[in-house]
C-alpha cells in the first residue's frame, strides 16, 4: 500500500463534516476505527501485532524479545477539531518507510517495531501522552484511575468500554528495556522548515510545558436585577487573568493560552457561580516558565480578591525540558548525509509541542524528524503538509531506520 492510499484510508475516520476537523478521542468509536486500521496494516505486512498493558499498539518485524529494537511511530488520536497530520503522519510514514526498506531489500540486524501510542493529546481526560507516560512510569496507576472525562467517565471505565483491560495498566520497564532507539516522525508545528527551505528537520529540544486549572468561584445571581456593586462575578477575574497571561508571556518571550473554559451555570441571564479555565504555558527554559506562570498566578489572585471571588489553582500536568539524545540526533544527521554544524541542510529545531518521544526520552534514546508545514498551523483543520514533503519524510525515515536497524 502506498503512502497515498494509506493516507486516503485514514482520512475519513473521526472527521467532523461541519468543522472539517478530527475528533479522534481516546477510547471512543473513532479511536477504535483508527486502531482497527493500525492492526490491519500490521497484519497485511505479516508483522506481529500486539497491544501492551497500557493499550498502546505495536507491530513487530523480528523478535521483540531479542532486544536493542529500533522503534518508530506516533499517535492516531487528535485534539478537538484537530488536523489530519499531527500524529497520523508519523504512523502512516512508519508503515510506508518499512515498505520502502523492504523494496530496498534491507537486511535487518535488529528487531523493528511500529507503535501507535494511546491518548497522546489528552483531549478527553485532560492529560497528554497517557499511553507513553504510563509505560515510562511517569503516571502512576492511582493517578491514571483518577482521570475523568467531561461526562464523569473515568479512564479505566473508558478503556473497559472500548474492550481493553484497565487492570493491567502501569509502568512497563521490561518493554522499554527491549528498545535501543525510538524515532518519531511528526508534522512540524511551526514554520522553521518553510523559512529555511528544507523538507525535513531533526528535533533538538522540547520546551518545558504544563497545564494549570484555575477555578474562580463567585456567586450565581440574576443578570438583570443584581447591582454591579453587589456582584461576585468570577467571569471578570477570569477575563482579567487571560489578559495578564498574554502580558506575562509577552514579557518573558514565552507562550500562555487559555483554550478551554467551563462556566456554571452557563446561562445567558445568570452571573456565573464558577468559571474554570485551563492555562497551557510553555517557554524555552524552566526559569522563564516559572516566571510566566508565577506572574499569572499572582495576577489571578489579585483579581479574584478584588471581585470577592475564591480561586484555586491546580497544576494538572507538567513536562520538563527535553533535550533529545545528542548521540542519536547526531547519528540521524549523519545518516541523512549531513552534520550538525551551522549551515547544515537538515536543521535541528526546538519545539513548543509535546510528544511521546519527549516522554520516552527519560527512559530510552529518542529522536524526532519533522516534516515541513507550509503555514505552521497545527491543532486545527487547516494543518497541512504537501504530499511530496510527506514522501520526502518517508524516505528520510526509511534512511534513518535502515541506518539504525540494518548495521
Ligand atoms: C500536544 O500536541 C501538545 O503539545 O499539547
Ligand atoms: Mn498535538
Ligand atoms: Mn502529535
Amino acid at each position: 500500500m502506498t503512502f497515498h492510499s494509506m493516507w486516503a484510508e485514514l482520512l475519513p475516520i473521526g472527521r467532523d463534516s461541519a468543522s472539517g476537523g478530527y475528533r479522534r478521542y481516546a477510547w471512543t468509536g473513532a479511536d477504535a476505527d483508527c486502531r482497527t486500521w493500525f492492526q490491519e496494516q500490521a497484519e497485511a505486512r505479516g508483522l506481529t501485532y500486539e497491544v501492551d498493558r497500557n493499550g498502546n499498539q505495536w507491530a513487530w518485524l523480528g523478535d521483540p524479545a531479542a532486544g536493542n529494537a529500533v522503534v518508530t511511530g506516533s499517535h492516531l488520536d487528535s485534539v478537538p477539531d484537530g488536523g489530519a497530520f499531527d500524529g497520523p503522519l508519523g504512523v502512516v510514514s512508519s508503515f510506508a518507510a518499512l515498505d520502502e526498506l523492504r523494496s530496498r531489500n534491507a537486511r535487518f540486524t535488529k528487531p523493528l517495531a511500529i507503535v501507535n501510542f494511546g491518548d497522546e493529546e489528552g483531549a478527553r481526560f485532560g492529560l497528554a501522552c497517557v499511553g507513553s507516560r504510563l509505560t515510562a512510569g511517569q503516571l502512576t496507576v492511582e493517578q491514571a484511575h483518577r482521570l475523568t472525562d467531561g461526562d464523569g467517565i473515568t479512564l479505566p471505565r473508558a478503556m473497559e468500554a472500548a474492550g481493553y483491560d484497565p487492570d493491567t495498566i502501569g509502568a512497563d520497564p521490561e518493554r522499554l528495556a527491549r528498545i535501543g532507539a525510538f524515532v518519531e516522525l511528526h508534522v512540524e508545528q511551526g514554520r522553521a522548515l518553510d523559512l529555511s527551505g528544507d523538507r525535513v528537520g531533526i528535533a533538538g529540544a522540547i520546551w518545558p510545558h504544563g497545564r494549570w486549572r484555575f477555578d474562580f468561584r463567585g456567586e450565581a445571581n440574576h443578570a438583570g436585577t443584581t447591582r454591579l456593586a453587589d456582584r461576585r462575578d468570577p467571569m471578570l477575574s477570569y477575563a482579567e487573568t487571560v489578559l495578564a497571561a498574554r502580558r506575562e508571556a509577552e514579557l518573558a518571550g514565552a507562550v500562555a493560552t487559555f483554550g478551554k473554559i467551563v462556566v456554571e451555570p452557563n446561562g445567558v441571564n445568570a452571573i456565573p457561580s464558577l468559571v474554570r479555565g485551563w492555562l497551557d504555558s510553555r517557554a524555552a527554559d524552566q526559569e522563564r516558565l516559572d516566571t510566566v506562570v508565577g506572574g499569572i498566578e499572582k495576577a489571578a489572585r489579585a483579581y479574584a480578591e478584588a471581585h470577592g471571588v475564591d480561586l484555586d489553582i491546580v497544576r494538572e500536568s507538567f513536562t520538563p525540558v527535553v533535550e533529545f539524545d545528542h548521540a542519536l540526533r547526531d547519528e540521524l544527521a549523519r545518516i541523512l548525509g549531513k552534520d550538525t554544524d551551522p549551515g547544515l541542510k537538515v536543521p535541528v529545531l526546538g519545539t513548543g509541542a509535546g510528544h511521546d518521544a519527549g516522554i520516552l526520552s527519560g527512559s530510552i534514546p529518542t529522536a524526532m524528524l519533522f516534516v515541513r508545514n507550509p503555514t505552521g498551523v497545527s491543532h486545527s483543520p487547516a494543518e497541512h503538509a504537501a504530499e511530496d514533503d510527506c514522501v520526502a519524510g518517508v524516505t528520510a525515515l526509511a534512511d534513518v531506520l535502515e541506518g539504525l536497524a540494518c548495521r
